[in-house]
């Protein structure tokens, strides 16, 4: 299972800071925005990893986590140079995905909570497996169309008359036919390639398994300034509470066994003294904690 994610886009609602700065590279309390995407994959144990952002910002990344080997991730970089819509991904990816499956992620969504059920998802897909979140502004996404026993009946995109209030959040999982299926999309009417559309696809297909988030997990989607603010808050009051970090790139890496405790150390130890220096040594030193992960 390959992973993308996709950090490109106008970030229009942020103007004018996106004139100058990209959204995803944002700090969202004590990190860049983008980390928890990543630690989203890293989690489900998706390794071989494609970021795709504009020809400016890419830079950015690639000094960020160069080939991702000190995580014990791959790391492959691609330029979208306008942003034609989240399908385009999988025409930008195609070298990448090859004869692969993949799941992608948004850069600017953060999802926190008890995740294994997306790990179940990664390994059970056979189609497309995409998720759905309760939020009371559905208009604003993909919204799900169920019948009276709970079958997805239509999926559509940004309607103005909702016919639920469970948005497509986004984190979508697809066998190698997405490829195809991206292929033969046409622009949509805001000019474009939409992923309802390859949703619709398998659906139409009835290749489409759409699971439901429950109450205990928390999806922020961070596009406004206002929803950037509430993520930070939210970040900051729990790692706050809990002494413990969300989305640390390094301690999942060390975690998940992707890397040794002696890469571990040779991370921190190039490290400038800051509180994030200051946490991972705690993770180091104690190594009773490295036993509670599930993989
Ligand atoms: P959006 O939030 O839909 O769009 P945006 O980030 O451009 O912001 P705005 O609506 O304020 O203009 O994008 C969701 C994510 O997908 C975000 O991480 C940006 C990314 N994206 C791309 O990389 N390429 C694209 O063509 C589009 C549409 C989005």
């Amino acid at each position: 299972m390959k992973g993308i994610i996709l950090a490109g886009g106008e970030g229009s609602r942020l103007y004018p800071t996106s004139i100058i700065y990209s959204k995803q590279l944002t700090m969202i309390y004590d990190k860049p925005m983008i980390y928890y995407p990543l630690s989203v994959l890293m989690l489900v144990g998706i390794r071989d990893i494609l970021i795709i952002s504009n020809d400016e910002t890419i830079l950015f990344y690639e000094k960020l986590f160069k080939d991702g080997s000190q995580f014990g991730l791959s790391f492959s970089y691609s330029i979208q140079d306008k942003p034609r819509g989240l399908a385009d991904a999988f025409l930008i990816g195609e070298k990448f995905i090859s004869d692969d499956s993949v799941t992608m992620i948004l850069g600017d969504n953060i999802f926190y909570g008890k995740l294994d059920f997306i790990r179940n998802a990664v390994k059970l897909n056979k189609g497309a497996t995409v998720f759905g979140y309760y939020v009371k502004d559905p208009q604003r996404y993909g919204v799900i169309e169920f019948d009276e026993n709970g079958k997805v009946i239509s999926i559509e995109e940004k309607p103005k008359k909702p016919k639920s209030n469970f948005a497509i959040v986004g984190l979508y999982i697809y066998n190698n036919d997405v490829i195809e299926i991206a292929k033969k999309l046409k622009p949509s009417t805001r000019g474009e390639l939409e992923i309802t559309d390859i949703n619709k696809e398998y659906l139409k297909l009835n290749k489409l398994k759409v699971e439901l988030f429950g109450r205990g997990i928390a999806w922020l989607d961070t596009g406004t300034p206002q929803s950037l603010l509430e993520a930070s808050t939210f970040i900051g009051a729990v790692e706050h509470r809990q002494d413990l970090k969300i989305a640390c790139i390094e301690e999942v890496a060390y975690m998940m066994d992707f890397i040794s405790r002696k890469e571990l150390k040779e991370l921190i130890n190039k490290m400038p003294n800051c509180s994030y220096k200051s946490y991972l040594i705690k993770i180091f030193s104690n190594t009773h904690m490295h036993n509670r992960y599930q993989k």
